[in-house]
């Protein structure tokens, strides 16, 4: 059970202040009752609560799937450059959600953002090995010993020997390449570092998928939709 006022606060129906005064102007009903007191005790797993005529959509968490777009971050704050959070709205924006690990700030595609600590900490632990799915564009011909030392694991600038990737040629020539590559891990610029230390570069990067779930062809880049109930039970089972 929680206190009315904290519910609705949390859910960003404005200060307790506020919600008390939504409460005064008989706005607020628990289960087809006026409320009669901000303090009250409810249930808002069970309760339906209806606010100034319309149901509350009651949940703890957010889910939300972004096609993260170039030039934004991937931090809830940032002293000079916008944020992924910055492109969400304030009904979401109360939850306090946060991207799940990290793409680079030139990086587009698949982010999750939630305020699901838990799941977030299962997702980017590396423990758990979830698949990260890249479509990449790559400055030179990449060749089938690539593919071997992907393979193997490649050792990045810093020592670290990645564990084995996957790496796909979509097509190669002289100019460049276009490939995917399907990695578990999330090292700071990883996908970059592995093809720098093969002697290529990365020039486009865009993330397509993440664990059991894919960038949906219809989300436009800086657009993002909440998870149905399907995907988040598809992410929990990771
Ligand atoms: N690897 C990178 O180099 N950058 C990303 O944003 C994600 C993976």
């Amino acid at each position: 059970m929680e206190r009315l006022d904290k519910v609705l606060a949390n859910l960003g129906y404005g200060s307790r202040k506020e919600v008390k005064a939504l409460v005064k102007n008989k706005e607020v009903l628990i289960d087809g009752e006026i409320a009669v007191d901000s303090s009250m005790q409810i249930d808002p797993e069970k309760s339906e609560i209806i606010v100034a005529g319309e149901k509350v959509n009651y949940r703890q968490f957010i889910y939300l799937l972004m096609n993260k777009p170039a030039g934004v971050v991937s931090a809830t704050f940032d002293k000079f450059d916008e944020t992924v959070i910055d492109l969400i709205d304030d009904e979401y924006k109360v939850f306090e959600p946060f991207p799940v690990g990290r793409l680079d700030k030139d990086t587009v595609g698949f982010l999750l953002v939630t305020n699901d600590g838990e799941l977030n900490h299962r997702l980017i632990s590396p423990k758990w090995h979830v698949d990260k799915v890249y479509y990449a564009e790559i400055d030179k011909k990449v060749e089938e010993s690539d593919i071997k030392a992907f393979e193997s694991g490649i050792t990045l600038d810093d020592g670290y020997k990645c564990m084995p990737a996957k790496l796909e040629i979509l097509s190669a020539d002289d100019n460049g390449s276009e490939v995917r590559v399907t990695i578990q891990e999330g090292k700071f610029h990883q996908v970059k570092r592995m093809f720098n230390s093969v002697g290529k570069n990365v020039v486009y990067l865009k993330r397509i998928s993440f664990g059991p779930l894919s960038l949906p062809e219809d989300l436009d880049e800086g657009q993002y939709r909440e998870l149905t109930e399907k995907e988040i039970e598809l992410l929990k089972k990771v």
